[in-house]
Order: C-alpha cells, then structure tokens, then sequence
C-alpha cells in the first residue's frame, strides 16, 4: 500500500516522522529525558567497538562513529562487512561489535558477525526485520521498528538506524560518564524534537527539491561533499543518486577535494555541499568556495545560520532548520534523499526497483 504515493520509496520518505518517533519511543524515555538501552552489552566496561555493514547501513555505523568517540570516547573499528570478514582484524575480545542491517539477511554482514562471535566479542544487531538470521544469531538485538521496506533504496532505515545508533552512543557515554547528566537531557531532548521537525521539513522542501531535480536530470556527474556527520551523508547521497538515476556521483570529504576530485570541476559539474552550521562550517564554506572558483555550480545545502553566514552565490541553496548537531544527520538526509528521487521520476526511471539491485543481498 503505497497511501497515495506514486512510489513506495516516497511513501517511505514521508513516513519518517511517525517511524522514527516510534524507534526513538522504544528507547528514550522522553519525560525524563532519558535513554534505556538496556541489554547484556556492557558499553561502560568495553575498550573498543567494532561496527560493520554494507552499503546505506554502513554508512549509517560511520556516522555512529562520530558519535561513539565523541560521546562515549570509545573508539570505533569500521568497515564494509566484505572488508571486514577478511581483513583479520586484531580485535580484542572483551569489546563489543555492531552489525547494522535493514534485511538482517545481508551474506557479508552475517558473517562478520560470526567472525566476531567466534572471537568471542558480545554482538548487537541494529536490525529492521527481527525475525532475521542476524537478528537470530546475534546476542543483542536492537530493532530500529522502521515497518516494511519496499523500495530498493533504503531511506526509512537509514534514519530509523541513525535514530536507534545515536541512542546507544548515548547510553554508552551516560554508562561511561563521559557525559553529564545534563548533557545527556540536552542531547535526548534534541532526539525528541526530531520527528516534527522532520515533518515540518517534509512539508516544506519540495518544491525547491522539485525545481533542483530538473537540473541534476541533466548532468553526467555529480559531487557531493560534506565534514564531520556530514561526510558520510555526501556518501550516502551520492549512493542513493547514482543507484535510482544511474547519474555517476560520488561522495567525498570536504577537505579531501583538493587532493584529486578538484580536477573534475567545470561548469558541467554540480558540487552539493552538505553544511549545517556547526563547528566545521566555515572550514567547508573555503572547500566550497575552492570549488566555485573553477566554476562548479554549487548547490548548498544548510540551515537557517549557514545560509545567513555564506556570502556565495551558489546555484541554488536548500535551507533547513537550525536544529542541535546530534539530529542534523537525519534532518539532513530529508534533501539528500528527495533530491534523489525527484531526479530520478523526471528522468523516468524505476525508482522502486532500480536495475541490477536487489533489496536483500544474500550472496557474498
Ligand atoms: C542502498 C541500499 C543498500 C543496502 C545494503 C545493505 O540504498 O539499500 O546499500 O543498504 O545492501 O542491506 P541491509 O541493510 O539489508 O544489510
């Protein structure tokens, strides 16, 4: 049932406010501001975590990275599960490890898990579908309650993962005491405002969204760049553009650009710069004028202060809320995965079930 939508992956988009309420209900305690994770990981006592998956939910456990060294000051071992099942990684065994994954049923994913079990580290699965082999077999298990996920993209999972990951980095700093307990009200508070922020987004961006798609439609290449939480959402909206367009994108780190992807730009090549204002701003805002210098058209999109703040005439800028920098992740990823869709129905593709792709891969 697609209610009223013309495609599942709109459907899923628009859902996010009342899913993530729902994930976020399962593990806050909005009045008393704050997090219940509770389960036999023990993240007070851990040295390390190891996070690993594939794709979009990778990309998700790179974000909880930030936050696990920020918050918790734990350090994080992260890589693609394909990587990771190979790479003989010295892990120690009293730390935990993190699988992340939509299906649950992801070939690389599970045995990375197995790996991990086999070294003896206590495992958690952030997982959508509960009754999954991941699910089954890990020791730990933390729904994200995205509901079904029809379209092959991944949207609804991605924040509903981000959601649940943001909460157990919570709860790891609040176990560790790395954070206060007014921080931790702080940090919950903002996790609460989430989902009607998110809804006010939905309601407005549009438009704008619609009028920007009709310019990526015709491009070859796009770049996507972002600093900080706003790295790997460049990746994850340069992932979700080329998989349902098929236009070539590529997500890079803003202070990455001058060393090679530079020589890319002309004024054929849009340059998205995902920039909340938040302490790296000013530092993407030089990257990005780097690049309109050698005439990309740079598509900026920011908050209500970062656009107040840049003085650029980009192409086009796409401004959203102000909002704390613990939600900015999923509040930005709304544009990231519009701007995708919209591109892709004006170029006529099957954005639901894109070529090649399947929603659950179960091979290596
Ligand atoms: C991208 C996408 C894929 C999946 C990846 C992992 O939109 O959907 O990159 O994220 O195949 O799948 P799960 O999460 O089921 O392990």
């Amino acid at each position: 049932d697609k209610r009223n939508h013309r495609h599942f992956m709109k459907k899923e988009i628009y859902e996010q406010p009342e899913v993530i309420a729902r994930a976020l209900g399962h593990y806050i305690n909005i009045e008393g501001n704050s997090v219940d994770t509770a389960s036999c990981i023990d993240f007070a006592s851990v040295p390390s975590v190891a996070i690993s998956a594939c794709g979009t939910a990778y990309l998700a456990g790179l974000i909880a990275k930030y936050w696990f060294e920020r918050y918790a000051r734990l350090p994080v071992e992260i890589d693609v599960a394909s990587e990771f099942r190979y790479r003989e990684i010295p892990l120690p065994p009293q730390s935990a490890a993190l699988f992340i994954s939509q299906s649950g049923e992801t070939a690389d994913t599970l045995a990375s898990l197995r790996y991990c079990k086999e070294r003896g580290l206590k495992t958690g699965a952030v997982v959508n579908t509960r009754e999954s082999t991941i699910a089954r077999e890990a020791d730990a298990v933390f729904p994200i309650l995205a509901g079904p996920e029809i379209g092959v993209a991944s949207t609804k999972a991605f924040t509903c993962q981000l959601a649940v990951l943001a909460t157990l980095a919570i709860s790891a700093a609040k176990a560790r005491g790395t954070v206060t307990e007014d921080e931790v009200k702080a940090l919950v508070g903002s996790l609460a405002e989430m989902p009607c922020i998110m809804g006010r987004v939905l309601n407005s961006i549009q438009p704008d969204i619609e009028l920007l798609s009709r310019e990526l439609a015709k491009c070859r290449d796009v770049l996507y760049l972002g600093r900080g939480t706003s790295f790997p959402l460049a990746m994850e909206g340069a992932l979700k553009l080329k998989e349902i367009s098929y236009i070539h994108a590529e997500g890079y780190a803003a202070g990455e650009l001058k060393h090679g992807p530079i020589a890319l730009i002309d004024e054929n090549m849009p340059v998205i710069v995902i920039a909340p204002h938040d302490r790296f701003f000013n530092k993407t805002v030089s990257n990005m004028e780097e690049a309109a210098a050698r005439g990309g058209r740079i598509i900026l999109i920011t908050d209500e202060k970062g656009a107040a703040a840049s003085k650029l005439d980009t192409m086009h800028t796409i401004v959203l809320p102000a909002v704390d920098e613990i939600i900015a992740p999923m509040i930005f990823s709304l544009p990231i995965q519009l701007l995708a869709y919209h591109t892709a129905v004006f170029m006529g593709k099957d954005v639901d079930q894109p070529r090649n792709l399947a929603k659950s891969v179960t091979v290596e």
